[in-house]
């Protein structure tokens, strides 16, 4: 463990460029590794939760090579060309590596084994394991459908329509990667929408793929398996759920104003921008452009009192990841935020509504949990008075960061149990706090 304690530090000012985004780094590589021909992606997250993905790909027969530019260079092997992988594939934190891996695994003539660290370990699979089922998959899965297990692909599989249970991008893209090499149509019906890199890199990559909207506005993607992708070049936008936490730290300390360049603002992931800012929260966009395919832009965040909100449930999607530092915004609003419709945050890489409970209680929040979300009375700008001991982060990277954050808007500093979890999505985040608050 890596115990750090995060002390209040005065004004942040600056400028930072967060690393590039998770999802579509973790999908630039899957999709470059089945593209014959070179791939090259600038801007790759360099994660360990995108590490791992490249570890798979080349277990599998690609080549995935980082350049002394920091470009990355990928070798693919064709679709349908994935070579049986001669040990497990450790996917470490990685639910992303994990279920979208599986699904490319279930349409493939091999076998793989899935394992991963505690965290991982605890999350539940059944939900891809489901639809990978009817495409004709079978699975060797530890109790409650978890890892580690085993895929057997299907040779070929049977192409699906299915409607998702839950609202879940790495359900759908699972499904939408199984297809690939599915002769026929499969389909995704997804009545409320998800982040859809998937969609939109799939495309980019020359697959035949449609998004049409059914009579009850449900979004209906089809991919025309058996399809042959084309390498391409990708630049990675700047990952909006790591900006989240330098908006929320620089909303939070007085006196702070800080620029954050290149972040990704795809309409599927930008709620917390648009919720801050409901909340009175000064954000503003500077040249608005395109970078690799998604809407991109220079965030320039200043210190803001926030009002409380009841945080609206069809938001919840497009910010997924971000309750946890919204939960550190709400503690220190003006009057009570309520948020709803949460559960999926309970099975993320820790629990995250308790787990927040517990940890802002601790900082001296006034925090109550009920079974689908948080409700939080805030101080009105006050800071928190800090914690005595270390909280718990659970191998939860967005934990250690949010409670990071409440630290620098407290009186007495807040201790995070663990800071090792940060490298999954986001290496240089403490040298970045630093950076801001010298
Ligand atoms: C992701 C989808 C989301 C998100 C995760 C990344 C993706 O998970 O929480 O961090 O890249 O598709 P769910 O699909 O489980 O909501």
């Amino acid at each position: 463990m890596r115990p750090r304690r995060f002390l209040p530090g005065g004004p942040l000012k600056g400028r930072i460029r967060v690393p590039g985004d998770k999802s579509i780094s973790h999908r630039s590589i899957m999709l470059g590794a089945l593209a014959v021909g070179e791939t090259r992606v600038t801007g790759l997250l360099e994660g360990e939760d995108v590490l791992a993905t490249a570890a798979a790909m080349r277990a599998m027969g690609a080549s995935v090579e980082r350049m002394d530019s920091g470009e990355w260079i990928v070798n693919g092997v064709g679709v349908g060309a994935l070579l049986q992988p001669e040990g497990a594939l450790d996917m470490g934190n990685s639910g992303t590596s994990t279920r979208l891996l599986m699904g490319l695994v279930s349409s493939h003539p091999i076998n793989a084994t899935f394992v991963g660290d505690a965290s991982l370990s605890k999350r539940p699979m059944g939900r891809v394991i489901d639809p990978l089922s009817s495409m004709g998959a079978s699975f060797d899965v530890s109790d409650g459908g978890r890892l580690p297990l085993i895929v057997r692909g299907a040779s070929p599989a049977v192409p699906i329509a299915y409607r998702l249970p839950v609202a879940s991008a790495q359900v759908k893209s699972a499904i939408l990667l199984a297809g690939l090499n599915t002769p026929g149509i499969t389909r995704v019906i997804e009545p409320v929408p998800t982040r859809d890199h998937s969609e939109r890199m799939l495309r980019g990559f020359g697959a035949e793929l449609t998004v049409e909207t059914d009579e009850d506005g449900a979004r209906v993607i089809s991919i025309r398996g058996e399809a042959e992708l084309r390498p391409q070049t990708i630049e990675v936008p700047g990952d909006p759920s790591s900006a989240a936490f330098f908006i929320v730290a620089a909303l939070l300390v007085p006196g702070s104003e800080v620029l954050i360049e290149n972040v990704g603002l795809n309409p599927t992931r930008a709620g917390i921008v648009q919720v801050l800012r409901q909340m009175g929260g000064s954000i503003e966009e500077i040249s608005p452009r395109e970078v690799g395919g998604e809407p991109v832009a220079d965030l320039l965040v200043r210190h803001s009192m926030l009002q409380a909100i009841d945080i609206d449930p069809a938001v919840v999607p497009s910010m997924v990841d971000e309750f946890p530092a919204l939960f550190v915004a709400a503690a220190l609003a003006e009057g009570v935020t309520t948020t709803t419709g949460l559960e999926e945050l309970r099975v993320k890489e820790s629990d995250r509504i308790s787990v927040m409970a517990t940890a802002l209680s601790a900082a001296g929040a006034k925090v109550r949990e009920t079974e689908d979300g948080l409700v939080v009375t805030g101080t009105g700008g006050e800071p928190l008075p800090g914690t005595s001991g270390p909280v718990a982060t659970h191998l939860d990277h967005r934990i250690a960061m949010s409670m990071a954050i409440a630290g620098l808007a407290s009186r007495s500093g807040v201790e995070v149990d663990d800071t090792r979890p940060i490298a999954t999505s986001f290496p240089p985040f403490e040298a970045m706090l630093e950076g801001l608050s010298a």
